[in-house]
């Protein structure tokens, strides 16, 4: 269904659902990189990511990064020109912190698209826990309810693995999927200098459009 623009559910921030659990300590290890998993999976995501998907893909609106973090994404979105809401769960110094995006029911102000790299498994939600792969099922889902209804736009970066999962792959093929943006350089989250490891996984971007034309498959892209 197309909404009227006077009818788009419009949240201020101020009305977005405030967590306030504490951050939790994780002690899980990060499969080979050497490194324990952040609370609440933060990994800032290099500018060379967010410059792909700029390339490949047009915005229309502002666009909000849900899960900014310290504002990798959201700075990249703004020079190229983007008007951007940022709110994390986590107050990272940047942007409006507190805002739970699984229990966010509406987007804010007037946005039309969402563009984040989520939380690959400890999120701290309200809504609850579950494995990576799971959640992340759970966050797109969300995201894209969230974006249909303002016939909007979602990029998510996941691990290009993820895409293969059967259970992602049925959900991806009954939404509006655009495209799948595959980085062939993988992602060094961490620099500790010579002991830094090489990176065990490859990602891609994840688009989805629900002006899409229907019955039109995705673009299969590489940056
Ligand atoms: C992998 S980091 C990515 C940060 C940023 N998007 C970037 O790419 O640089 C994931 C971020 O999601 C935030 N986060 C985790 N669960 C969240 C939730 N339920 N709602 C909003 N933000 C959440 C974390 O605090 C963290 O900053």
């Amino acid at each position: 269904m197309t909404l009227l623009q006077s009818e788009l559910p419009i949240a201020r921030i101020g009305d977005l659902p405030v967590a306030d659990a504490p951050e939790p300590v994780s002690g899980r290890a990060i499969h080979n990189s050497g490194f324990e998993r952040k609370g609440r999976d933060f990994y800032a995501t290099p500018s060379r990511v967010t410059e792909a998907l700029l390339r490949h893909v047009k915005f229309r609106g502002p666009v909000w990064e849900p899960c900014c973090g310290d504002g990798a994404m959201s700075k990249v979105l703004s020079a190229h020109g983007h008007e951007v809401v940022s709110t994390d769960i986590v107050d990272r110094g940047f942007g409006t912190p507190g805002v739970d995006f699984l229990a966010c029911r509406e987007v804010p102000g007037n946005c039309r698209s969402i563009v984040t790299n989520p939380p690959y498994g400890d999120t701290g939600s309200q809504i609850g826990q579950s494995k990576s792969s799971v959640a992340m099922l759970g966050f797109l889902q969300h995201a894209m309810t969230l974006t249909d209804s303002v016939q909007g736009q979602l990029a998510l970066l996941v691990r290009l693995q993820w895409i293969a999962g059967k259970r992602a792959a049925d959900m991806m093929s009954a939404g509006p999927f655009s495209a799948v943006i595959v980085l062939t350089k993988r992602i060094q989250w961490f620099d500790m200098g010579e002991k830094t490891n090489t990176a065990q996984h490859h990602h891609a971007w994840v688009v989805f459009d629900h002006e899409h034309p229907a019955g039109q498959p995705p673009a299969m892209l590489f940056a």
